[in-house]
């Protein structure tokens, strides 16, 4: 059993907050619960469970996570960070970008991908998930929610994920230790935030280079409109450029249903 050590987070990462949960519905859910009662000296703060009964995707989805997974939430204050409401959108893609680069540090050389807005694919299959969700009760704050598939093979998940989903340990011929890939998801994000604040050069052209979608052919609906045409890629304020039949759609939002 691959047993989640949190006490070097303090240390090894900018998280200050943690709880950990044996059995959640959704870390996002107990993250938002726990936000009104949180200073700002402890964010970002941390919730990781070993289980979650409801686990919630993007949309209506739900978000599958046998034994293994590595699901947590983080409850934060952009404007901590320098990075003000107006970059709010920009910050769902970095997030997506954050956790494939990670992934990149924990699996040398393995295909990882950001399909947009902020999916990571691994060898072309699913591996981590991104929810990012706004608190009622403390608006200028935001909880991030990840969801990684590190040592819960989809060998054991429903048949509408397994034909889709890949985990880390599937790549890695073995497990791999969930306290490393956090640290590294974490450290990560604290980098990109600060990149993100500063408006360094590095994160758009990783943006880029992560993009699964780029020179595919994509179908994407948002809000009942239905775009179908080919992908040119990510621009710099995160919108996916797809150029139809008769015009250039620069999208902010949107689901995408299919891609070749
Ligand atoms: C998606 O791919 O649609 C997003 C999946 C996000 C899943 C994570 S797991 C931790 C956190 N808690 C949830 O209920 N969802 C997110």
């Amino acid at each position: 059993m691959d047993v989640l050590d949190l006490q070097p987070l303090r240390e090894t990462t900018f998280v200050r907050g943690i709880r950990a949960l044996a059995e959640t519905d959704s870390t996002n859910t107990a993250a938002a619960e726990w936000s009104p009662q949180l200073t700002s000296e402890e964010l970002p703060a941390l919730v990781v469970a070993e289980s979650q009964s409801a686990g919630r995707g993007r949309g209506s989805n739900r978000w599958w996570s046998g034994p293994g997974a590595l699901t947590f939430s983080l409850v934060i204050e952009p404007g901590q960070h320098g990075i003000p409401m107006v970059g709010w959108p920009a910050l769902s893609l970095t997030v997506g970008a954050t956790t494939a680069t990670a992934l990149e540090a924990v699996l040398p050389g393995a295909d990882v991908r950001l399909k947009w807005p902020n999916d990571v694919y691994l060898h072309g299959r699913k591996v981590a998930g991104v929810l990012i969700e706004s608190p009622l009760e403390t608006p200028r704050r935001l909880v991030v929610g990840i969801g990684i598939n590190v040592n819960n093979s989809p060998a054991q998940a429903p048949d509408d994920v397994r034909s889709r989903a890949i985990a880390l340990c599937d790549v890695a011929g073995g497990n791999v230790p969930r306290s490393l890939v956090l640290t590294k998801v974490l450290q990560q994000l604290d980098r990109d935030f600060r990149a993100l604040a500063a408006d360094a050069p590095d994160l758009r052209p990783r943006w880029r280079r992560l993009c699964l979608l780029t020179g595919r052919s994509v179908v994407i609906t948002d809000s009942g409109r239905t775009i179908a045409g080919t992908c040119l890629g990510l621009d710099d304020d995160g919108a996916l450029r797809v150029q139809t039949g008769h015009s250039l759609e620069r999208l902010f939002s949107g689901v995408v249903t299919e891609f070749a």
